[in-house]
């Protein structure tokens, strides 16, 4: 599948560039596989997103990600902006690859925390504390106890993904971002390899094949 007209009209002429000096609401984050960061900072008045900014350095896919993102938010309420999933934002850029799903989560996990901040700031930490904990992490998701009977390697992709469709019978991979599918397999049963071997290629192929073997 290829990029569509949306999103490479976001990455050549990305919306929103640039950081909010007096920003009520922070949000960074970074993804240790493809090395790519993302923040977002939000201006908030009368309960509404007046203003967004993102940086990002990363794939054209996490840039027009997060452009898209602060043009469907902005001037939104904050219920309104948190409602958000990276589902609407691929849909809103007439899709992505399937590869490329997990940088919309980047760009909706980034929008959370810059929300999280504000609450933080405002002191408000349980609403903080719900955002970024149960949302980035997936805390409500079942996950199954599982044994594994053999060891996992990063060369056995296959049984990878097989484990985690195991262990995580409710969850949908391309709803995760690459950080967040990352840790999943280093807390896997039986998984015994080396966390720095990990490349993004080979996190993007788990992905898909968890995908395919959830759907079947
Ligand atoms: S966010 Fe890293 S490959 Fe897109």
């Amino acid at each position: 599948m290829k990029y569509s007209e949306q999103v490479l009209d976001h990455f050549t002429n990305p919306r929103n560039v640039g950081v909010i000096q007096d920003a009520d609401g922070v949000g960074k984050l970074g993804n240790p596989v493809c090395g790519d960061m993302m923040e977002m900072s939000i201006k908030v008045e009368d309960d509404r997103i007046a203003d967004v900014k993102f940086r990002t350095f990363g794939c054209g896919a996490a840039i027009a990600t997060s452009s898209i993102a602060t043009e469907m938010i902005k001037g939104k309420t904050i219920d309104e902006a948190l409602t958000l999933t990276n589902q609407a934002i691929a849909e809103a850029l007439g899709g992505l690859p399937p590869t490329k799903v997990h940088c919309s989560v980047l760009a909706a996990d980034a929008l959370k925390m810059a929300l999280a901040d504000y609450y933080r700031r405002q002191g408000n930490l349980k609403k903080a504390q719900e955002l970024v904990g149960d949302e980035l992490e997936g805390a409500g998701e079942a996950a199954c106890e599982i044994e594994s009977a053999a060891p996992l390697y990063w060369n056995d992709p296959e049984a990878i993904a097989e484990v985690l469709t195991q262990q995580y019978p409710t969850l949908n991979p391309l709803d995760l971002s690459l950080p967040a599918l990352f840790r999943r397999i280093l807390n896997a049963p039986g998984f015994s390899d080396d966390p720095d071997a990990a490349t993004e290629e080979l996190l993007e192929k788990i992905q898909l094949l968890w995908h395919e073997e959830a759907s079947e």
